[in-house]
């Protein structure tokens, strides 16, 4: 019964033998499911009873699963992916301890870290692909849930598109959280303190609150991009400021797209939607201001 968590601390213990596997493991897990034990002695040299004790170590953790049929072969697990970028990130002086799971998005598992400074740092660890939770208890299945080899890829890449969205965006000071690092399939940003716009209770001041939402889309589409996913669920509010800050770049769209104007229309109106329903503003208030903003396309 492993979490997020225990695989950062087994990071402590990894041994040299079960570094340098893991390393190949992935690199083969990226082309086959199941990686020979043929090709694992021949890559990295080990004896077959040197070899055999690292990958019954790492199963016995739940970090890769061993299988004798249809021939000896070795299953990289995602807390076994997790553990690599882990000894990584460790490695690199970017994180030195990871803490308590803070949201569970579609996409990904996001937490709390430490840097070696100790100070606050936040990780978007990418699970696309990943079996559905929902039936299962997420204790149980952390460890034990299969890693489809087809997305490694597909979570590195979400990964790395949203470092380089918020740091451009970030450089172009729009309000996103500030990238730090990303390696595989995690991302590491500043810790934000606050609140999702959508657990807000209540707003003194809703109209400006609106207005500073729209300020930060339209800086956004001024430097040529779009979210695409914007909704109460991706806006973050500074704790006392309430200085609204846009989380959630890995599909950012350009505005060169051909549906850019829709999913900016999109955008705008998932905002004005939520501002009429919870905070019981008036939609052509709202409007109003999307229009001094100059963002009137959108209100076609
Ligand atoms: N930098 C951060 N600091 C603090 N909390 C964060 C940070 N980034 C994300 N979170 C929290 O993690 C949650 C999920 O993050 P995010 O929206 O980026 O992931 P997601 O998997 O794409 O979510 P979804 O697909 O459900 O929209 C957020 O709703 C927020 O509560
Ligand atoms: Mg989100």
């Amino acid at each position: 019964m492993s979490t997020f968590r225990d695989t950062a601390e087994y990071v402590r213990n990894l041994s040299e033998g079960e570094y340098i596997l893991l390393k190949y493991l992935e690199r083969y897990s990226k082309r086959f499911e199941r990686v020979s034990l043929r090709l694992l002695k021949k890559v990295t040299k080990f004896s077959d009873e040197y070899l055999m004790a690292i990958i019954k170590r790492l199963s016995k953790e739940g970090f890769v699963i061993y299988f004798e049929q249809p021939y000896e072969s070795v299953m990289l697990l995602t807390s076994g992916l997790d553990l690599l970028a882990l000894k990584r990130l460790s490695d690199k002086g970017v994180v030195a301890g990871v803490g308590r799971q803070i949201g569970v998005g579609k996409e990904s598992d996001v937490y709390d870290a430490i840097d070696p400074s100790g100070t606050r740092i936040t990780l978007k660890v990418f699970r696309l692909g990943r079996i559905s939770f929902k039936d299962v208890s997420r204790k149980r299945s952390y460890a034990s849930i299969k890693l489809s080899h087809k997305w490694i890829w597909r979570n590195y890449a979400s990964a790395k598109r949203e470092y380089s969205n918020l740091s451009m965006l970030y450089q172009r000071g729009v309000s996103v959280p500030r990238p730090i690092y990303q390696l595989m399939h995690i991302l590491v940003m500043e810790a934000l303190d606050g609140i999702l716009l959508h657990d807000l209770r209540e707003v003194e001041q809703p109209y400006i609150l609106f207005r500073s939402i729209m300020y930060e889309v339209k800086k956004t589409w001024d430097i040529g991009f779009v979210n695409g996913d914007l909704s109460e669920y991706n806006i973050f509010l500074q704790w006392d400021s309430l200085k609204p800050i846009l989380i959630d770049w890995p599909q950012a769209f350009s505005r060169n797209d051909s549906n850019a104007v829709d999913l900016l229309r999109r955008d705008v109106q998932n905002v004005i939607n939520f501002f009429v329903k919870k905070h019981e503003c008036d939609s052509e208030k709202l409007k109003n201001i999307v229009k001094e903003l100059s963002l009137s396309l959108v209100l076609e």
